[in-house]
């Protein structure tokens, strides 16, 4: 089976290199391949992949909600682009979009089924690309996640880390979610696109909990000593955040794919940092 990866240099891109080590794997990168031009849609068939796994995005919600045009393009129109060559050479695809396609207003967790309502430009554009994913192609897996963590220096993991030795590291309280480890999100991927069961799935690790008791563990996990860290209510920044997204597994549970609780994923982490 030949797989072929997007945002390949990106967390989960690293990752899923790593689990896929093994398979007929070929990834395609920028500036080689531009996934922003229709041109690509020939490229990928030349490939003549059995599978695409998409993760490439712009994923900066702040830097998104700036430029919502660049934001459109590289999560929505490249998104179309990869879907009709999926179509094109009947290969499936995986789509790996995110919880920030809810409002965070429903006070339970979501289900795959319940109806998706973004407030911020990331979250639109990312709901842009699912809708070209189910429209184009039908054997699509569309995988949302959240708070992903992993291999690079862009996530929230590596910022609090960044910020020991200053002054006290503020917090919000009021963010609640599940963070997620990009390499056992990458072993789950491996696991459900052995199933020929299409649609979407939530995929993060199990548990919850606000971005400061997130932060606190990152502490606790990196044996820094006592770092000061004080929770705040409220962070100012360029994009609209919803203040809580639950993800529920229903439907990966049901084929047995679970990931482990989110504090075991981030100290195995921390602990390599
Ligand atoms: N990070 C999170 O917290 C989070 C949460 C929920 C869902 N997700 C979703 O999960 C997926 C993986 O996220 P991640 O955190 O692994 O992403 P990431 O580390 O930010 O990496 C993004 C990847 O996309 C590539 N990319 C960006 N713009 C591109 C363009 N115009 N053309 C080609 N490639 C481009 C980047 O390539 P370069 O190295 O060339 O820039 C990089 O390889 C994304 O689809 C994201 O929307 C992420």
């Amino acid at each position: 089976m030949r797989i072929l990866l997007t945002g390949a240099s990106g967390q989960l891109g690293r990752s899923l290199q790593r689990v896929l080590r093994d398979s007929d794997l070929i990834t395609i990168s920028r500036p080689e391949y531009d996934i922003t031009k229709e041109t690509i849609v020939d490229r990928i068939c030349s490939i003549e992949p059995d599978i695409v796994i998409h993760t490439a995005a712009k994923t900066d919600v702040d830097e998104c909600e700036r430029d919502p045009e660049s934001a459109y393009l590289v999560n929505a129109t490249a998104t179309k682009f990869i879907a009709t060559a999926c179509a094109s050479c009947h290969a499936r695809l995986v789509y790996i979009s995110t919880d920030y396609v809810f409002d965070g207003s429903k006070h339970d967790s979501y289900n795959e089924e319940d109806p998706p309502g973004p407030i911020n430009v990331y979250g639109k554009t990312k709901l842009a690309g699912e809708k070209y994913t189910q429209d184009l192609v039908s054997r699509n897996y569309v995988i949302r996640t959240a708070w992903l963590y992993g291999e690079g220096q862009n996530n929230f993991v590596k910022k609090i880390l960044g910020l020991t030795g200053k002054p006290p590291i503020k917090v919000v309280t009021t963010q609640i979610g599940s963070p997620t480890s990009a390499d056992d999100l990458a072993l789950a991927i491996d696991k459900l696109v052995q199933f020929p069961e299409y649609g979407i799935y939530h995929l993060t690790n199990e548990g919850v909990c606000s971005r400061f008791e997130m932060a606190e563990a990152i502490l606790q996990f990196s044996n820094l000593g006592d770092v000061p860290i004080q929770p705040i209510s409220i962070y100012e920044r360029p994009a609209p955040i919803p203040s809580r997204i639950v993800l529920k597994n229903k439907r990966a549970a049901a084929l047995g794919i679970v990931l482990r609780p989110w504090r075991e994923a981030l100290r195995s982490f921390v602990e390599c940092q």
